[in-house]
């Protein structure tokens, strides 16, 4: 029996909120560290494009690599803060990195006003220097009212690189999904609790079956969410202006930061995936719930392993601990559901196909979102556009190298990738 799991504040909380505070960080940093917001905000208010070479974005750069590097110890103590710097940092690396012109881009070298703070940052946190999906979305937001924290909150996003309204929409309709997702927790939460009690709950089949049946209502709202991305990002917005910047880092080497106390004076990085919300820890959670990822999460041929399974590593460390727990008690359960074979036990069985049809037909819908996001716009441009520097995390099924522009930001071949994930969560049917 797995105690930890069960008083994990995450089951109440859900992951949208970090672990040791009791809503998102601070939307700002205090002195000295406000020299970061204020560069991140004049990204926003030059307008720093992807290989932009103009004047104003040269002169954006050199103030960052100008800027003294601050320690970071006092952050280090303070969880809030801490988080509030780790998106700071990231989006100003994505700034420079992107912002460089073409000509500029291999290797590049990141400076160390922001590669050290990022670098102990990160390592303190344990996650990778580059933007995740917490980074864009958990540390991103401030909240009216404060409380409660639920699906009908009032989000504002705070950071956003193209400056359009359809990032932050992009931002919110994610957010959302995770606030959805709390509910999910707690009924994931009961049907563990009521599976365990071995002796005296006749109802018990029936409770699960309940639960089960909320569960599916629950995913079916969350796909529901997925679409109304529709109602305020535009897909061409999406694919030239927003996307590129997700982007990670092409391969080893391609991105170095400059730490000056290292031989040669920088750290070498490793590829490294660009922000995608297949990082997202509510749905990875489904996964490991219904005790389906050894039939969802693919065996690709890169060499590097399955992606999503990888993808954890992008997620704060508390919530790939939850779902690495959470998809032991998954096996549990469908192994429990399957050994449930008598005429009234069966409502529980069609209960559990039931919740997984729902996770397919989620998916199926944001198949449909990803294809009106990166597919159509693709055929719409008659070049592919700036250039995509995603390495390609997920390799082709076939093994053969995917064409860039039509890779998501995660670097996986997009729409074969969404689909065989798709056909693989209706296999997992009892
Ligand atoms: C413009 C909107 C979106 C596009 C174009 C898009 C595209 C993609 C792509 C291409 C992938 C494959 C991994 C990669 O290479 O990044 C992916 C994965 C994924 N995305 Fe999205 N996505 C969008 C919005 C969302 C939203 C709002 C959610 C909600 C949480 C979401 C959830 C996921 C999940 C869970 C995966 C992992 C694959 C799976 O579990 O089925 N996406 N997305």
């Amino acid at each position: 029996m797995d105690d930890q799991l069960l008083t994990s504040p995450i089951f109440a909380k859900g992951f949208i909120v970090p672990e040791g505070l009791d809503g998102p960080p601070p939307a700002y940093l205090d002195a000295p560290y406000d020299v970061w917001d204020d560069l991140l905000r004049a990204a926003s208010e030059v307008a720093l494009q992807v290989a932009d070479k103009s004047p104003t974005a040269e002169q954006w750069r050199k103030r960052l690599r100008d800027m003294p590097v601050l320690p970071v110890l006092s952050l280090l103590r303070n969880p809030g803060p801490l988080l509030c710097a780790r998106r700071v940092l990231a989006f100003l690396q994505h700034f420079y990195v992107h912002s460089l012109p073409d000509d500029e881009v291999k290797p590049c070298m990141i400076p160390a006003s922001i590669a050290v703070p990022l670098l102990l940052i990160s390592h303190a946190l344990d996650l990778p220097p580059v933007v995740t999906f917490a980074d864009t979305e958990f540390y991103n937001f401030s909240v009216s009212p404060a409380r409660p924290l639920d699906s009908n909150a009032k989000l504002h996003m705070l950071s956003n690189f193209s400056g359009t309204p359809d990032e932050a929409h992009f931002y919110i309709t994610g957010l959302v999904v995770e606030l959805e997702g709390i509910e999910a927790l707690q009924l994931m939460r009961n049907v563990i609790d009521v599976v365990r009690q071995r002796d005296g709950a006749s109802n018990r089949h029936a409770v699960v079956t309940f639960l089960l049946n909320e569960l599916g209502a629950c995913i079916q709202r969350m796909a529901a969410v997925v679409d109304t991305i529709r109602g305020g990002c535009d897909p061409n917005v999406y694919y030239d202006q927003v996307r590129l910047w997700f982007n990670g880092c092409p391969g080893t080497g391609q991105w170095r930061f400059w730490v000056r106390d290292v031989r040669d004076g920088y750290a070498e990085m490793e590829e490294m995936a660009g922000a995608s919300a297949a990082q997202s820890s509510t749905v990875q959670a489904l996964d490991a719930f219904l005790g389906i990822t050894d039939e969802t999460h693919e065996t690709s041929h890169s060499k590097s392993g399955n992606f999503l399974e990888r993808m954890r590593a992008y997620m704060p460390r508390s919530h790939r601990e939850f779902i690495a727990r959470l998809a032991r008690e998954g096996s549990a359960l469908r192994e429990w559901i399957s050994g449930n074979d008598v005429a009234d036990e069966q409502l529980v069985r069609k209960a559990y196909n039931d919740a997984l049809d729902a996770l397919r037909r989620f998916r199926t819908v944001h198949i449909r979102i990803a294809t009106m996001y990166i597919v159509n716009p693709r055929r719409r441009t008659s070049s592919p556009g700036p250039p995509d520097v995603c390495g390609s995390m997920g390799a082709t099924d076939t093994g053969k190298p995917p064409a860039v522009s039509s890779l998501g930001t995660g670097g996986t071949t997009a729409i074969p990738f969404l689909k065989s994930i798709r056909n693989r969560t209706a296999g997992a049917a009892l």
